[in-house]
């Protein structure tokens, strides 16, 4: 059985999704149902559009159900029309920020926007969930250096305690929304890939601290194998996040393994 040292992180992308506020508080409800009211171990958060961010804190004022920004600017005030900072989400309660995901990657954010964004996050002391991942699978290999160039320039300067605030998201482009998953092997591998660099760029117990997610057509159905064989501390579920039922499973399945693996 493989070992786990992390917490699980279980976390929902709702993309610009649903329409309404009216549907986004529905969603919530249901999730937060779906995911119960038993103490767990399993960390669970949700990424919805930025409007719809302080209704929802005040749906889940234990913050049981965590709440995550799918973007964020690093400046903190000022005249940067249709940005948001990290003041603002704070003060709606979130406590995660998605960056780097690659849909933000494909309208133009850069690797250097990417480890400003970071940088702002550490110093306001919220968690950072970086994405990488490369477009294809190419036969020789040369993903591996891409997620790579993608996670040194994302994570390089960031403090050595605060690690546990950082978190990597591995989400292959061609996976995204698919239906088409890694397989676990091919995700433990990347895994161990990602600890390596981890380890090289701040030190061998930055692995202990630094929790790696798999994202890509996470389903109920194929979450087991990707934790157990997988060896992720949990998903950055698009698709699957805006269905209660669905993500619950993933979110049982989870702390499932959780309760058994040491
Ligand atoms: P998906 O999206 O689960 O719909 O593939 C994952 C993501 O984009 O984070």
């Amino acid at each position: 059985m493989a070992t786990k040292s992390h917490t699980p992180l279980i976390v929902g992308n709702w993309k610009m999704n649903p329409a309404t506020l009216g549907k986004a508080r529905k969603l919530f409800l249901d999730v937060r149902k779906e995911v119960g009211r038993k103490k767990m171990e399993t960390q669970v958060a949700v990424a919805p559009p930025f409007p719809f961010l302080s209704e929802l804190q005040r749906l889940s004022p234990s913050q049981r159900i965590g709440l995550s920004a799918q973007d964020v600017y690093f400046e903190s005030i000022g005249a940067h029309t249709g940005e948001v900072s990290l003041p603002m989400l704070r003060s709606v309660g979130v406590s995660s920020v998605i960056v780097g995901h690659s849909e933000r990657r494909a309208a133009g954010e850069s690797d250097e926007e990417i480890y400003k964004d970071v940088q702002a996050i550490f110093k306001s002391s919220l968690t950072a969930i970086v994405c990488v991942g490369e477009q294809v699978r190419d036969q020789h290999g040369n993903y591996f250096s891409v997620v790579e160039a993608q996670l040194r320039s994302a994570v390089r300067d960031v403090p050595k305690t605060k690690l546990k605030q950082l978190v990597v998201a591995y989400e292959p482009v061609w996976a995204i929304g698919t239906g088409d998953h890694a397989t676990p092997e091919d995700v433990q591998e990347m895994k161990l890939f990602i600890q390596k660099i981890i380890a090289d760029v701040f030190d061998r117990s930055a692995i202990k601290k630094v929790r790696v997610l798999y994202g890509g057509s996470v389903k109920a159905k194929n979450a087991q194998e990707l934790l157990t064989v997988g060896t992720v501390d949990g998903f950055l579920i698009g698709g699957a996040s805006l269905k209660a039922k669905e993500f619950g499973k993933i979110v049982h399945t989870a702390e499932a393994y959780a309760k058994t693996s040491v």
